[in-house]
Protein backbone atom coordinates (compact mmCIF):
# COMPACT_ATOMS: atom_id res chain seq x y z
CA UNK A 1 0.00 0.00 0.00
CA UNK A 2 1.45 3.70 -1.02
CA UNK A 3 1.91 5.82 1.91
CA UNK A 4 -0.11 9.23 1.97
CA UNK A 5 1.98 12.13 1.52
CA UNK A 6 2.66 13.89 4.49
CA UNK A 7 1.62 17.05 2.41
CA UNK A 8 -1.88 15.25 1.88
CA UNK A 9 -2.21 14.60 5.28
CA UNK A 10 -0.21 11.39 6.44
CA UNK A 11 2.34 10.76 8.68
CA UNK A 12 6.13 12.45 8.10
CA UNK A 13 8.37 10.12 6.33
CA UNK A 14 11.34 12.01 8.80
CA UNK A 15 10.08 12.58 12.38
CA UNK A 16 14.10 13.89 13.65
CA UNK A 17 15.89 17.10 14.07
CA UNK A 18 19.11 16.60 12.04
CA UNK A 19 22.18 17.43 14.50
CA UNK A 20 23.69 20.41 13.07
CA UNK A 21 27.14 20.48 11.48
CA UNK A 22 29.95 21.44 14.42
CA UNK A 23 33.80 21.20 13.16
CA UNK A 24 34.80 22.75 16.21
CA UNK A 25 36.27 20.60 18.91
CA UNK A 26 38.57 20.67 22.07
CA UNK A 27 41.86 21.16 20.06
CA UNK A 28 40.13 24.68 18.68
CA UNK A 29 38.67 25.16 22.48
CA UNK A 30 42.57 24.52 23.30
CA UNK A 31 44.10 26.57 20.72
CA UNK A 32 41.77 29.78 21.62
CA UNK A 33 42.49 29.57 25.59
CA UNK A 34 46.14 29.22 24.92
CA UNK A 35 45.77 32.61 22.98
CA UNK A 36 43.69 34.49 25.36
CA UNK A 37 46.09 33.44 27.83
CA UNK A 38 48.74 35.17 25.89
CA UNK A 39 46.71 38.39 26.19
CA UNK A 40 47.98 38.76 22.62
CA UNK A 41 44.67 38.74 21.02
CA UNK A 42 46.40 40.65 17.53
CA UNK A 43 49.57 41.88 16.42
CA UNK A 44 48.54 43.90 13.68
CA UNK A 45 50.26 47.13 12.89
CA UNK A 46 48.75 49.58 10.24
CA UNK A 47 51.98 50.44 9.49
CA UNK A 48 55.37 49.29 7.82
CA UNK A 49 56.91 47.97 11.11
CA UNK A 50 57.60 44.46 12.07
CA UNK A 51 54.27 43.65 12.96
CA UNK A 52 52.61 45.05 9.75
CA UNK A 53 51.81 41.25 8.60
CA UNK A 54 50.35 40.06 12.03
CA UNK A 55 51.52 37.85 14.85
CA UNK A 56 52.63 34.13 15.64
CA UNK A 57 49.28 32.81 14.97
CA UNK A 58 48.65 34.51 11.97
CA UNK A 59 51.93 33.88 10.33
CA UNK A 60 52.20 29.99 11.24
CA UNK A 61 48.70 29.81 10.15
CA UNK A 62 49.26 31.03 6.73
CA UNK A 63 52.52 29.04 6.51
CA UNK A 64 50.47 25.66 7.34
CA UNK A 65 47.93 27.29 4.33
CA UNK A 66 50.46 27.29 1.80
CA UNK A 67 52.00 24.45 2.33
CA UNK A 68 48.66 22.51 2.58
CA UNK A 69 47.28 24.06 -0.90
CA UNK A 70 50.45 23.62 -2.57
CA UNK A 71 51.07 27.83 -3.13
CA UNK A 72 53.58 29.95 -2.62
CA UNK A 73 51.68 32.40 -0.28
CA UNK A 74 48.58 32.39 1.83
CA UNK A 75 46.97 35.39 2.90
CA UNK A 76 44.27 35.29 5.77
CA UNK A 77 41.64 37.73 6.07
CA UNK A 78 38.55 38.43 8.56
CA UNK A 79 36.06 37.31 5.91
CA UNK A 80 36.09 35.99 2.25
CA UNK A 81 34.20 38.82 1.01
CA UNK A 82 37.13 40.94 2.31
CA UNK A 83 39.42 38.22 0.37
CA UNK A 84 37.90 39.02 -2.86
CA UNK A 85 37.83 42.61 -2.66
CA UNK A 86 41.77 42.58 -2.03
CA UNK A 87 41.95 40.03 -4.83
CA UNK A 88 40.17 42.64 -7.32
CA UNK A 89 42.19 45.11 -6.23
CA UNK A 90 45.47 43.33 -6.27
CA UNK A 91 45.45 42.38 -9.87
CA UNK A 92 44.83 46.05 -10.64
CA UNK A 93 41.42 46.29 -11.79
CA UNK A 94 40.76 49.89 -12.85
CA UNK A 95 37.54 51.69 -12.56
CA UNK A 96 35.10 50.71 -15.34
CA UNK A 97 37.01 47.65 -16.40
CA UNK A 98 34.49 44.76 -16.80
CA UNK A 99 34.91 41.34 -14.44
CA UNK A 100 33.26 38.54 -15.79
CA UNK A 101 31.23 36.68 -13.20
CA UNK A 102 28.49 33.73 -12.40
CA UNK A 103 24.74 35.31 -11.48
CA UNK A 104 24.94 31.23 -9.40
CA UNK A 105 26.76 32.61 -6.54
CA UNK A 106 26.43 34.77 -3.19
CA UNK A 107 26.39 38.64 -4.26
CA UNK A 108 30.10 39.03 -2.51
CA UNK A 109 31.49 37.78 -5.57
CA UNK A 110 29.89 40.28 -8.14
CA UNK A 111 30.10 42.99 -5.29
CA UNK A 112 33.71 42.73 -4.72
CA UNK A 113 34.11 44.02 -8.55
CA UNK A 114 31.75 47.16 -8.38
CA UNK A 115 33.62 47.71 -5.34
CA UNK A 116 36.40 48.92 -7.29
CA UNK A 117 34.22 50.55 -9.80
CA UNK A 118 34.46 48.10 -12.10
CA UNK A 119 31.50 46.32 -13.32
CA UNK A 120 30.50 42.81 -13.21
CA UNK A 121 29.15 41.33 -16.52
CA UNK A 122 27.31 38.34 -15.91
CA UNK A 123 27.98 35.01 -18.25
CA UNK A 124 25.80 32.25 -17.61
CA UNK A 125 26.22 28.72 -16.10
CA UNK A 126 26.98 24.93 -17.15
CA UNK A 127 23.96 23.30 -16.54
CA UNK A 128 25.48 20.68 -15.20
CA UNK A 129 28.24 21.75 -12.52
CA UNK A 130 26.39 25.05 -11.98
CA UNK A 131 29.92 26.68 -12.70
CA UNK A 132 30.71 29.39 -15.36
CA UNK A 133 30.39 28.55 -19.05
CA UNK A 134 33.51 28.69 -21.05
CA UNK A 135 31.20 29.34 -24.34
CA UNK A 136 29.47 32.14 -22.09
CA UNK A 137 32.02 33.39 -20.75
CA UNK A 138 33.60 33.96 -24.25
CA UNK A 139 30.63 35.38 -25.81
CA UNK A 140 30.52 37.73 -22.78
CA UNK A 141 34.28 39.57 -24.13
CA UNK A 142 34.27 43.16 -25.05
CA UNK A 143 37.44 45.25 -25.36
CA UNK A 144 36.59 46.09 -22.17
CA UNK A 145 36.92 42.92 -19.90
CA UNK A 146 40.29 42.64 -17.52
CA UNK A 147 39.48 39.13 -15.42
CA UNK A 148 37.42 36.28 -15.14
CA UNK A 149 35.77 35.91 -11.58
CA UNK A 150 35.48 32.04 -11.26
CA UNK A 151 32.84 30.42 -8.56
CA UNK A 152 33.57 27.01 -7.81
CA UNK A 153 30.13 26.58 -6.45
CA UNK A 154 28.85 24.01 -3.78
CA UNK A 155 32.23 22.56 -3.38
CA UNK A 156 33.49 21.46 -7.55
CA UNK A 157 35.86 23.25 -9.63
CA UNK A 158 34.85 24.71 -13.00
CA UNK A 159 36.32 24.04 -16.19
CA UNK A 160 39.13 25.27 -15.31
CA UNK A 161 41.02 24.23 -18.37
CA UNK A 162 38.78 25.81 -20.58
CA UNK A 163 38.52 29.21 -18.91
CA UNK A 164 42.33 29.17 -18.56
CA UNK A 165 42.80 28.42 -22.17
CA UNK A 166 40.15 31.78 -22.82
CA UNK A 167 41.96 33.83 -20.45
CA UNK A 168 45.26 33.01 -22.33
CA UNK A 169 43.50 34.08 -25.31
CA UNK A 170 42.15 37.28 -24.33
CA UNK A 171 44.95 38.51 -21.85
CA UNK A 172 42.46 38.30 -18.48
CA UNK A 173 43.21 37.49 -15.22
CA UNK A 174 41.51 34.83 -13.20
CA UNK A 175 40.17 34.71 -9.18
CA UNK A 176 38.25 31.53 -8.16
CA UNK A 177 35.35 32.02 -5.57
CA UNK A 178 35.97 28.96 -3.55
CA UNK A 179 34.23 29.82 -0.62
CA UNK A 180 32.78 27.08 -0.71
CA UNK A 181 35.10 24.26 -2.36
CA UNK A 182 38.42 23.87 0.27
CA UNK A 183 39.45 21.05 -0.60
CA UNK A 184 37.79 20.26 -4.23
CA UNK A 185 40.73 18.97 -6.69
CA UNK A 186 41.01 19.84 -9.87
CA UNK A 187 43.55 17.86 -12.46
CA UNK A 188 45.05 16.56 -8.75
CA UNK A 189 45.66 20.53 -7.38
CA UNK A 190 43.54 22.14 -5.10
CA UNK A 191 40.69 24.00 -6.45
CA UNK A 192 41.65 27.90 -6.27
CA UNK A 193 44.82 27.24 -6.79
CA UNK A 194 45.09 27.29 -10.67
CA UNK A 195 44.03 31.20 -10.91
CA UNK A 196 46.30 34.39 -10.39
CA UNK A 197 44.66 34.35 -6.81
CA UNK A 198 42.04 32.27 -5.35
CA UNK A 199 40.58 31.03 -1.54
CA UNK A 200 38.29 30.00 0.90
CA UNK A 201 35.94 31.54 3.41
CA UNK A 202 36.07 30.59 7.13
CA UNK A 203 32.44 31.28 8.17
CA UNK A 204 30.58 29.74 10.55
CA UNK A 205 28.75 27.28 7.35
CA UNK A 206 31.83 26.35 5.42
CA UNK A 207 33.87 22.67 5.78
CA UNK A 208 36.30 24.51 8.35
CA UNK A 209 35.74 27.58 9.87
CA UNK A 210 36.89 30.30 12.44
CA UNK A 211 33.67 32.23 12.84
CA UNK A 212 33.88 34.59 10.13
CA UNK A 213 37.28 34.71 8.16
CA UNK A 214 38.97 33.81 4.19
CA UNK A 215 42.06 32.65 3.63
CA UNK A 216 43.61 33.95 0.02
CA UNK A 217 46.04 31.77 -2.31
CA UNK A 218 48.42 32.47 -4.58
CA UNK A 219 52.17 31.76 -6.38
CA UNK A 220 52.43 35.31 -7.56
CA UNK A 221 54.58 37.29 -5.24
CA UNK A 222 53.72 40.41 -6.49
CA UNK A 223 49.79 40.03 -5.84
CA UNK A 224 50.38 38.50 -2.66
CA UNK A 225 52.08 41.41 -1.61
CA UNK A 226 49.07 43.76 -2.99
CA UNK A 227 46.73 41.37 -1.12
CA UNK A 228 48.55 41.84 2.13
CA UNK A 229 48.82 45.81 1.48
CA UNK A 230 45.41 46.10 0.94
CA UNK A 231 44.29 44.08 4.31
CA UNK A 232 46.10 46.54 6.00
CA UNK A 233 46.04 50.16 5.40
CA UNK A 234 48.12 50.23 2.30
CA UNK A 235 47.68 53.66 2.13
CA UNK A 236 49.46 54.31 5.15
CA UNK A 237 52.19 51.80 4.60
CA UNK A 238 53.16 52.29 0.59
CA UNK A 239 55.29 55.21 1.54
CA UNK A 240 58.14 53.62 4.03
CA UNK A 241 57.93 50.63 2.19
CA UNK A 242 58.99 52.09 -0.96
CA UNK A 243 56.04 50.63 -2.97
CA UNK A 244 56.31 52.51 -7.12
CA UNK A 245 52.99 51.22 -7.91
CA UNK A 246 50.43 52.44 -5.85
CA UNK A 247 47.79 51.45 -8.19
CA UNK A 248 44.55 50.64 -6.17
CA UNK A 249 46.68 50.88 -2.35
CA UNK A 250 43.28 51.74 -0.84
CA UNK A 251 43.81 49.59 2.10
CA UNK A 252 41.03 48.41 5.00
CA UNK A 253 41.39 46.36 8.23
CA UNK A 254 40.45 43.02 6.73
CA UNK A 255 42.69 41.63 9.56
CA UNK A 256 42.08 38.40 11.36
CA UNK A 257 42.89 37.96 14.72
CA UNK A 258 45.04 35.58 16.41
CA UNK A 259 42.31 33.53 18.19
CA UNK A 260 40.45 33.17 14.97
CA UNK A 261 43.94 31.89 13.43
CA UNK A 262 45.30 29.31 16.31
CA UNK A 263 41.54 28.15 15.31
CA UNK A 264 42.07 27.84 12.14
CA UNK A 265 45.41 25.80 12.16
CA UNK A 266 43.49 23.36 14.17
CA UNK A 267 40.56 22.96 11.35
CA UNK A 268 43.31 22.78 8.39
CA UNK A 269 44.41 19.89 9.96
CA UNK A 270 40.64 18.02 10.22
CA UNK A 271 39.80 19.56 6.46
CA UNK A 272 40.86 16.03 4.63
CA UNK A 273 38.82 13.84 6.99
CA UNK A 274 35.72 16.44 7.01
CA UNK A 275 36.06 16.32 2.95
CA UNK A 276 35.72 12.79 3.24
CA UNK A 277 32.90 12.33 5.51
CA UNK A 278 30.77 14.50 3.89
CA UNK A 279 31.86 12.63 0.52
CA UNK A 280 31.42 9.78 1.89
CA UNK A 281 27.65 10.42 2.83
CA UNK A 282 27.20 12.56 -0.68
CA UNK A 283 27.85 9.19 -2.17
CA UNK A 284 25.20 7.85 -0.10
CA UNK A 285 22.80 9.73 -1.01
CA UNK A 286 23.17 9.44 -4.64
CA UNK A 287 23.55 5.38 -4.35
CA UNK A 288 19.55 5.49 -3.16
CA UNK A 289 18.45 8.97 -5.21
CA UNK A 290 19.86 7.98 -8.95
CA UNK A 291 16.86 5.19 -9.67
CA UNK A 292 14.21 8.00 -9.31
CA UNK A 293 12.83 8.86 -12.72
CA UNK A 294 13.03 12.80 -13.69
CA UNK A 295 15.82 13.53 -11.17
CA UNK A 296 19.39 14.28 -11.70
CA UNK A 297 22.00 13.49 -9.13
CA UNK A 298 25.23 15.96 -8.80
CA UNK A 299 27.54 15.85 -12.06
CA UNK A 300 30.79 15.43 -11.07
CA UNK A 301 33.72 17.29 -13.50
CA UNK A 302 36.18 14.43 -14.77
CA UNK A 303 38.60 16.23 -13.86
CA UNK A 304 38.32 17.32 -10.59
CA UNK A 305 36.10 15.99 -7.04
CA UNK A 306 33.26 17.62 -5.57
CA UNK A 307 33.22 18.57 -1.61
CA UNK A 308 29.93 19.02 -1.53
CA UNK A 309 29.11 22.44 0.58
CA UNK A 310 25.64 21.70 -1.25
CA UNK A 311 24.10 19.00 -2.76
CA UNK A 312 22.46 20.00 -5.68
CA UNK A 313 19.65 18.15 -7.67
CA UNK A 314 17.92 19.01 -10.97
CA UNK A 315 14.18 17.96 -12.02
CA UNK A 316 13.20 16.99 -15.07
CA UNK A 317 9.94 18.79 -14.77
CA UNK A 318 8.42 17.59 -18.60
CA UNK A 319 8.86 13.89 -18.02
CA UNK A 320 7.41 14.38 -13.93
CA UNK A 321 4.25 16.60 -14.71
CA UNK A 322 4.55 17.77 -11.84
CA UNK A 323 5.91 21.81 -10.78
CA UNK A 324 9.60 21.80 -9.08
CA UNK A 325 7.38 23.62 -5.82
CA UNK A 326 5.16 20.88 -5.47
CA UNK A 327 7.58 18.86 -5.37
CA UNK A 328 9.57 20.89 -2.69
CA UNK A 329 6.81 21.58 -0.87
CA UNK A 330 5.98 17.09 -0.56
CA UNK A 331 9.44 16.54 0.43
CA UNK A 332 9.58 19.68 3.14
CA UNK A 333 6.44 17.89 4.52
CA UNK A 334 8.17 14.75 5.04
CA UNK A 335 10.59 16.73 6.64
CA UNK A 336 13.70 16.79 3.90
CA UNK A 337 16.05 19.45 4.89
CA UNK A 338 15.65 20.71 1.23
CA UNK A 339 15.83 24.03 -0.59
CA UNK A 340 14.21 25.02 -3.52
CA UNK A 341 16.21 28.08 -5.16
CA UNK A 342 20.22 29.55 -5.17
CA UNK A 343 20.84 32.48 -6.66
CA UNK A 344 20.50 34.91 -9.88
CA UNK A 345 22.51 37.62 -8.75
CA UNK A 346 21.84 39.98 -11.53
CA UNK A 347 18.29 40.33 -10.50
CA UNK A 348 19.03 41.90 -7.34
CA UNK A 349 17.96 44.93 -6.86
CA UNK A 350 21.41 46.64 -7.19
CA UNK A 351 22.02 45.53 -10.58
CA UNK A 352 18.03 45.61 -12.09
CA UNK A 353 18.07 49.42 -10.53
CA UNK A 354 21.77 49.86 -11.29
CA UNK A 355 21.62 52.05 -7.62
CA UNK A 356 24.91 50.77 -5.87
CA UNK A 357 27.33 54.34 -4.91
CA UNK A 358 24.61 57.11 -4.29
CA UNK A 359 21.64 56.85 -5.66
CA UNK A 360 22.09 58.34 -9.03
CA UNK A 361 23.04 55.40 -10.87
CA UNK A 362 27.07 55.17 -10.13
CA UNK A 363 29.16 53.45 -12.17
CA UNK A 364 26.70 52.50 -14.56
CA UNK A 365 25.73 56.27 -14.72
CA UNK A 366 28.95 57.98 -15.14
CA UNK A 367 32.03 57.64 -18.22
CA UNK A 368 34.41 55.19 -16.27
CA UNK A 369 31.61 52.97 -17.98
CA UNK A 370 32.09 52.59 -21.30
CA UNK A 371 28.96 50.72 -22.69
CA UNK A 372 25.63 49.85 -21.60
CA UNK A 373 25.58 46.50 -19.72
CA UNK A 374 22.35 44.34 -19.34
CA UNK A 375 21.26 42.89 -16.21
CA UNK A 376 17.77 41.89 -18.07
CA UNK A 377 16.35 38.71 -16.87
CA UNK A 378 17.01 36.41 -19.66
CA UNK A 379 20.81 37.02 -20.07
CA UNK A 380 21.30 34.00 -17.96
CA UNK A 381 19.00 31.19 -19.33
CA UNK A 382 20.49 28.32 -17.63
CA UNK A 383 20.71 29.64 -14.27
CA UNK A 384 17.52 31.49 -14.42
CA UNK A 385 15.75 28.44 -15.42
CA UNK A 386 17.07 26.54 -12.22
CA UNK A 387 16.02 28.78 -9.85
CA UNK A 388 12.89 29.64 -11.26
CA UNK A 389 11.76 26.00 -11.87
CA UNK A 390 14.37 22.88 -11.94
CA UNK A 391 17.02 23.06 -8.34
CA UNK A 392 16.62 21.45 -5.48
CA UNK A 393 19.31 21.37 -2.78
CA UNK A 394 20.08 19.82 0.33
CA UNK A 395 22.08 22.05 2.49
CA UNK A 396 25.04 19.39 3.08
CA UNK A 397 27.20 22.43 4.89
CA UNK A 398 24.07 22.67 7.59
CA UNK A 399 23.64 19.12 8.86
CA UNK A 400 26.40 16.07 10.10
CA UNK A 401 24.23 13.69 7.86
CA UNK A 402 24.96 10.27 9.75
CA UNK A 403 23.79 7.15 6.71
CA UNK A 404 20.68 6.65 8.62
CA UNK A 405 19.98 10.40 8.48
CA UNK A 406 20.75 9.70 4.81
CA UNK A 407 18.36 6.97 4.51
CA UNK A 408 15.59 8.32 5.94
CA UNK A 409 16.08 11.52 3.24
CA UNK A 410 16.03 8.48 0.31
CA UNK A 411 12.97 6.70 1.67
CA UNK A 412 11.31 10.19 1.88
CA UNK A 413 11.92 10.94 -1.68
CA UNK A 414 10.91 7.28 -2.77
CA UNK A 415 7.74 7.83 -0.62
CA UNK A 416 6.95 11.31 -2.94
CA UNK A 417 7.80 10.09 -6.06
CA UNK A 418 5.55 6.76 -5.16
CA UNK A 419 2.48 9.65 -5.04
CA UNK A 420 3.96 12.38 -7.53
CA UNK A 421 0.22 11.49 -9.73
CA UNK A 422 -1.67 13.03 -6.59
CA UNK A 423 0.52 15.95 -6.44
CA UNK A 424 -0.44 17.68 -10.62
C1 LIG B 1 30.57 31.63 -3.29
C2 LIG B 1 30.77 32.55 -2.12
N1 LIG B 1 31.52 33.66 -2.28
C3 LIG B 1 31.74 34.51 -1.28
C4 LIG B 1 31.24 34.29 -0.02
C5 LIG B 1 31.52 35.27 1.09
O1 LIG B 1 32.24 34.66 2.12
P1 LIG B 1 32.23 35.29 3.61
O2 LIG B 1 30.91 34.97 4.21
O3 LIG B 1 33.36 34.58 4.30
O4 LIG B 1 32.49 36.74 3.49
C6 LIG B 1 30.47 33.15 0.21
C7 LIG B 1 29.88 32.89 1.55
O5 LIG B 1 29.07 32.01 1.75
C8 LIG B 1 30.23 32.25 -0.86
O6 LIG B 1 29.50 31.14 -0.71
Amino acid sequence: MVEELALLGGEKAINKEFSLYNSIGNEEVLAAKKVIESGVLSKFLGAWHEDFYGGPNVLEFEKQAAQYFGVKHAVTVNSWTSGLICAVGAIGIEPGDEVIVTPWTMCASATAILHWNAIPVFADIDPETFCLSPKSIEENITEYTKAIMVVDIFGQSADMDAILAIADKYNLKVISDCAQAPGALYDGKYAGTLADVGGYSLNYHKHIHTGEGGILVTNDDYIAERLRLIRNHAEAVVGDKGENDITNMIGYNFRLGEIECAIGIEQLKKLSTFVATRQRAANRLTDGLKSLTGLRTPVINQKGTHVYYYYPLVLDIESLGVSRDRIHEALRAEGVPIGNRYQNIHLLPIFQKKIAYGSNGFPWTSDICKREVSYSKGICPVAEELNDSTYLGIGMCVYALTDTDIDLIVGAFRKVWASLGKLG
